[in-house]
């Protein structure tokens, strides 16, 4: 017998993303990934031209295992797993546009899952000091822990 998972006492707040959509990301986030790293910039540029959230190729890639993000010195990694449900995907929307804004300087990763289901959404930022765990995290907390991160 295995143990659920422990999710948040506290209703969902999102909607995930449906599964048979995320296959068809996926599929196009493989073919994106033919032709070079999954760098944010090339994510951003798939999302933008499909008229798609980044936040939904991201989970896609949490899904898919053969697909590999690169990391960084700094990496943001989110849970784009159940945490959709609690606002995931506007976390690593904020990241990507965070991104965008600086003009690089850290990477995106994702999972399915970060092992702290019950503080959805979560994000671990991932330093040379060092890994903080973000919890309940909202899209304004991921840009001041990249802030401060990046200073
Ligand atoms: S589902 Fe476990 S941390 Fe998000």
């Amino acid at each position: 017998m295995t143990t659920p998972t422990p999710t948040p006492n506290r209703a969902p707040t999102h909607k995930d993303v449906d599964l048979h959509r995320l296959a068809g990301l996926g599929m196009e986030v493989e073919e994106l990934a033919s032709g070079g790293p999954l760098t944010p910039d090339r994510m951003l540029a798939l999302a933008e031209e499909q008229g798609k959230p980044v936040s939904h190729y991201y989970a896609a890639v949490a899904l898919a295992t053969e697909l590999e993000l690169p990391a960084a010195p700094v990496t943001a990694v989110f849970c784009a797993g159940k945490c959709q449900s609690w606002g995931a995907l506007d976390a690593i929307d904020r990241a990507a546009s965070e991104w965008e804004r600086r003009g690089g300087g850290f990477a995106i990763g994702v999972r399915t899952c970060l092992d702290r289901c019950a503080d959805a959404p979560v994000c671990q930022l991932r330093t040379p000091a060092g890994t903080a765990t973000l919890v309940r995290v909202k899209p304004d907390d991921v840009a001041a822990a990249l802030a401060d991160a990046l200073a």
